[in-house]
């Protein structure tokens, strides 16, 4: 055997599990860098964990199947890393932890730790193919080289952003073994809309609560020339499916009606969409004052048309064409199904030796740091079993 471990994609997960796993490792990855989403993620601060990450923050097939890992190597662990290489770090929101300085420093932080465990990282080499070896795998890469190794872990995680050069490779090679891959599809992503759906709205921002499928989120919502963004809709986008409506709820912390009600003894000659805008970003009231065909002042709307009016704003249906795609998500949602793979290991349990972690696997995180969260986590499980 040339190495005891290969490990394709020096990504997050990859390169996590290649500097804990120990023995002799070689990390192939077609790309120029490794590390790239982790470089530009979170505006190229990295929001590398979350501390309130917890098994309720992951979609899957199986929700159980994240426990194991994520209880095993806690956002805490991973902290104690980061600070045990001196980088400085903040909590933006909601346990969103974010580097003081920049993700390059994350990237530096697990190329020393790879270099220090004495794994090899070859780059710009992609895969040719792969097949099982007695006691392994020999794969063959686009170099010309024939590597054998006793364990393949597959870390080349989803689609997302092709222009990045990700791909489907890791789909391929689990069906090729036999596993069962569940349907794909871009996560994490913006919301498009017609074109003259929300005119003028480019730009605009505001809190709102937006509802997808069976869950919601309380967080920032953002007009743009394409449709809906803002960390919301993007977590509202992974519960979101084609042909459904997504439902808004405008001023979610105000009593609109209540604070109507009062206006209208106080502002009773100005028109509705002047009030409305002491809630809500001016040009989103104009825009609601034309769409809902608002008329009159305040002092003509009776109890029932404010309670009607603050009904609606609460609960703004809207219908996307579509989503912005792999082009701009940040996930992939859904992936090589769970079933097939051990929990505690990332293991496959029908080809010994073959393990799959990071994104690639059916386990998508909540905006926020989630799926960096579940890249170590599952890296260090297979880690721990190799
Ligand atoms: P990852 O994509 O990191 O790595 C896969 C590696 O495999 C890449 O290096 C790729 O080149 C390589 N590869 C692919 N196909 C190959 C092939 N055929 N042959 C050889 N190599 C191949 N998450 C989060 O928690 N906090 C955040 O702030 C952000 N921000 C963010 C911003 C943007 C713009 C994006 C696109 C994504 C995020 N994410 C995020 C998500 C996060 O980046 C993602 O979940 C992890 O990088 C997944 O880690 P993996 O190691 O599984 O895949």
């Amino acid at each position: 055997m040339d190495y005891d471990t290969l490990i394709l994609g020096a990504g997050a997960a990859g390169l996590m599990c290649a500097a804990h796993c120990g023995g002799r490792v070689l990390v192939v990855d077609h790309a120029r860098a490794p590390g790239e989403k982790i470089r530009i993620s979170g505006g190229g601060r990295c929001n590398f964990t979350n501390m309130y990450c917890e098994p309720g923050n992951f979609l899957s097939a199986n929700p159980h199947f994240v426990k194991s890992a994520l209880a095993r190597y806690t956002p805490w662990d991973f902290i104690a890393l980061v600070d045990s290489h001196g980088i400085a770090w903040h909590e933006k929101t909601l346990g969103q932890l974010f580097c003081d300085d920049s993700a390059k420093q994350i990237v530096a932080m697990l190329l020393d730790l790879l270099k220090a465990s004495g794994a090899e990282l070859v780059l710009q080499t992609g895969v040719e193919d792969v097949a099982r070896s007695p006691g392994g795998f020999t794969v063959r890469l686009s170099d010309g080289r024939r590597v054998q190794a006793r364990n393949l872990v597959v870390a080349t995680g989803g689609k997302s952003i092709p222009g990045m050069g990700a791909t489907g490779f890791a789909y391929d090679l689990a069906r090729q073994f036999g596993h069962a891959v569940t349907d794909t599809r871009p996560a994490l992503v913006p919301l498009t809309f017609n074109a003259d759906r929300f005119p003028g709205l480019s730009g605009v921002s505001l809190p709102a609560r937006v509802a997808a499928g069976t869950a919601s989120f309380d967080e920032a919502l953002l007009f743009t020339h394409r449709g809906l963004s803002g960390p919301a809709v993007l977590q509202a986008s992974s519960y979101w499916r084609e042909g459904e409506e997504i439902a808004v709820t405008l001023a979610p912390a105000a009593d609109l009606a209540g604070a109507l009600k009062a206006a209208r003894q106080t502002d009773g000659r100005k028109a509705l969409p002047t009030v409305l805008a002491r809630h809500l970003p001016a040009r989103l009231a104009d825009h609601l004052g034309v769409e809902l065909g608002m008329s009159g002042n305040l002092a003509d709307q009776s109890d029932r048309a404010l309670d009607a009016l603050a009904a609606t704003l609460a609960d703004w249906r809207l219908k996307p064409t579509g989503s912005e795609g792999y082009r701009t998500a940040e996930v992939t949602l859904g992936g090589i199904d769970t079933g097939g793979l051990s929990s505690q290991s990332m293991e496959s349990k029908h080809v010994p030796g073959l393990y799959f972690i990071g994104e690639c696997v059916d386990v998508t995180g909540h905006l926020g740091g989630h799926n960096f969260q579940w890249a170590w986590a599952s890296g260090m499980a297979a880690a721990g079993a190799i």
